[in-house]
C-alpha cells in the first residue's frame, strides 16, 4: 500500500526550521519560524513560567484527564484577556472557551464547527495570510476565498480594496482577521479602521473570526485587543482563536484557545456542546501542563506583574531590532527606503524581498527567511545584524 504514497512538500515555515537544523555552515541565521529570541540568540523559558512551573509540579495530585474543553478556570482567564475583566460579555456568559493544543488546533476545531453548523459557508482570508490558514480550513472541508489586505507597492494596508471586497461578502460567510501583528505583513488597521470594518461586519451579516496569536507583541496587552473589542462593540457574534505560545513563550506546550461569542448565553451553550463534539473527534481533550502554567501566572498578582514586564521586554527588543535593521541597511549603503519596517508591528516584517533573493540568501549566506519575504524580526540580534544587512545589500 505505502509504495504508492508520494512525498509531500516541506512545510513553508516549519520545513525551513528542519532545513536550518541540517545546515552545517557556521554563522547561519534563522529568521523563518515566528519564535522569539533574546539578544543572545536564545528562546528562554520566561521567569514567571519557571516560578509557576515549580508550583504546578508541587500542587499536582493526579494525571487524570482534563474535561473536553480543558480546565474551566483557564477559559475564564482567556475570556478576561480577550474581552477585558469587567466586560459585560464575561459576566453574562455569552462567551464559551475551550483550551486547544495551540492556536492551530483552535483554527481546526473552529473549521470543523463551521463545516458542521454552516455547511455552505466559505471562509475569507486576507491576501496574504499565515501560510497554514488555507491548509487548515481546506482540511476541514471549507471553501476558502481571499480579500485584498496589503498594498505591496506602497507598503501599507490596501484599505479601500479591502473594504470594497468585504462589502461583497455574502451574509453567513466567515471572514478571518488577524487581531494584531498581522502575519506575515506586520500591518494592522488603526482604531478608526477597525471600527469601520466591524460596522461593515454588523451591517453585512458575515461572521468575523479573529485570530489572536500575538497579544502583547504589538502595542500592549490591552491595546492589542482593540480590533477584537471593536467587533464586540458593533454587536457582532464572533469566533476567536488565541494562543499563549508567543506571549508566554510556551511554544511546545501547545496552549491555545477557541472562544465563541454568541448573542445569548443560551446560544453560546449550544455552540459549546457542538464544539466539544468536534474536539472529542480530534484529540479528545487537551494536554494539561501549559494551561496550568498560564492559569497559575494569571491568577497570582506577583507572577502576573512579572509576566507583563517580560512581555514588554520582548516587545521592546523587537522594536529596537526594527530600528537597528533599518539603520544598518542604510549604513551598508542600501539606498532603497526600508523605513516602513519601523511602522510594522509584531514579530514579522514583510521585507519585499522576492523568491530569488530569498533563495540566494539561503544558498549563499545561510540566512533563512520564508519564501514570501517574511522576516522574523525577533530572530535578529545586535550580533547577527551586520552579517544580515551585508547579505541583503548584496542580493538587492
Ligand atoms: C509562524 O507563523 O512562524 C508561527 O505562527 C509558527 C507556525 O506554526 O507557523
Amino acid at each position: 500500500m505505502f509504495e504508492q504514497v508520494k512525498m509531500a512538500p516541506p512545510d513553508a515555515i516549519l520545513g525551513l526550521t528542519e532545513a536550518f537544523k541540517n545546515d552545517t555552515r557556521p554563522g547561519k541565521i534563522n529568521l523563518g519560524v515566528g519564535v522569539y529570541k533574546t539578544a543572545q540568540n536564545e528562546t528562554p523559558v520566561l521567569e514567571c513560567v519557571k516560578r509557576a512551573g515549580e508550583r504546578v509540579v508541587q500542587a499536582e495530585t493526579t494525571k487524570s484527564y482534563l474535561p473536553i474543553p480543558g480546565a474551566p478556570e483557564y477559559g475564564c482567564y482567556v475570556r478576561e484577556m480577550l474581552f477585558g475583566a469587567d466586560s459585560e460579555i464575561v459576566q453574562n456568559e455569552r462567551a464559551v472557551t475551550a483550551h486547544t493544543p495551540g492556536g492551530t488546533a483552535a483554527l481546526r476545531v473552529a473549521g470543523d464547527l463551521i463545516k458542521k453548523s454552516f455547511p455552505d459557508a466559505s471562509i475569507w482570508l486576507s491576501s496574504p495570510t499565515w501560510a497554514n490558514h488555507n491548509g487548515v480550513f481546506s482540511a476541514a472541508g471549507i471553501e476558502t476565498e481571499s480579500y485584498p489586505y496589503y498594498d505591496a507597492a506602497n507598503k501599507c494596508l490596501a484599505l479601500d480594496d479591502m473594504m470594497a471586497a468585504l462589502a461583497q461578502v455574502p451574509a453567513g460567510d466567515v471572514v478571518l482577521f488577524h487581531a494584531c501583528c498581522h502575519n506575515p505583513t506586520g500591518m494592522d488597521p488603526n482604531a478608526e479602521q477597525w471600527k469601520a470594518i466591524a460596522g461593515l461586519a454588523a451591517e453585512r451579516g458575515f461572521l468575523p473570526f479573529v485570530d489572536f496569536a500575538y497579544q502583547g507583541f504589538g502595542k500592549g496587552l490591552e491595546e492589542d485587543a482593540a480590533g477584537l473589542r471593536a467587533f464586540c462593540r458593533a454587536g457582532c457574534e464572533l469566533i476567536v482563536s488565541s494562543s499563549f505560545s508567543k506571549n508566554f513563550g510556551l511554544y511546545k506546550e501547545r496552549v491555545g484557545a477557541l472562544t465563541i461569542l454568541a448573542d445569548s448565553a443560551d446560544a453560546a451553550a449550544r455552540v459549546f456542546s457542538q464544539m466539544k463534539r468536534c474536539i472529542r473527534r480530534n484529540y479528545s481533550n487537551p494536554p494539561a501542563h501549559g494551561g496550568a502554567l498560564v492559569t497559575t501566572v494569571l491568577g497570582d498578582p506577583e507572577l502576573r506583574a512579572l509576566w507583563e514586564g517580560e512581555v514588554k521586554e520582548m516587545r521592546d527588543r523587537i522594536n529596537g531590532m526594527r530600528k537597528l535593521f533599518v539603520d544598518t541597511l542604510k549604513a551598508k549603503g542600501v539606498e532603497q527606503d526600508f523605513s516602513f519596517i519601523t511602522t510594522q508591528r509584531g514579530m514579522f516584517s514583510f521585507s519585499g524581498l522576492n523568491k530569488d533573493q530569498v533563495g540566494t540568501l539561503r544558498e549563499k549566506h545561510a540566512i533563512y527567511i520564508v519564501g514570501s519575504g517574511r522576516i522574523n524580526v525577533a530572530g535578529m540580534t545586535p550580533g547577527n545584524m551586520d552579517v544580515l544587512c551585508e547579505a541583503i545589500a548584496e542580493v538587492l
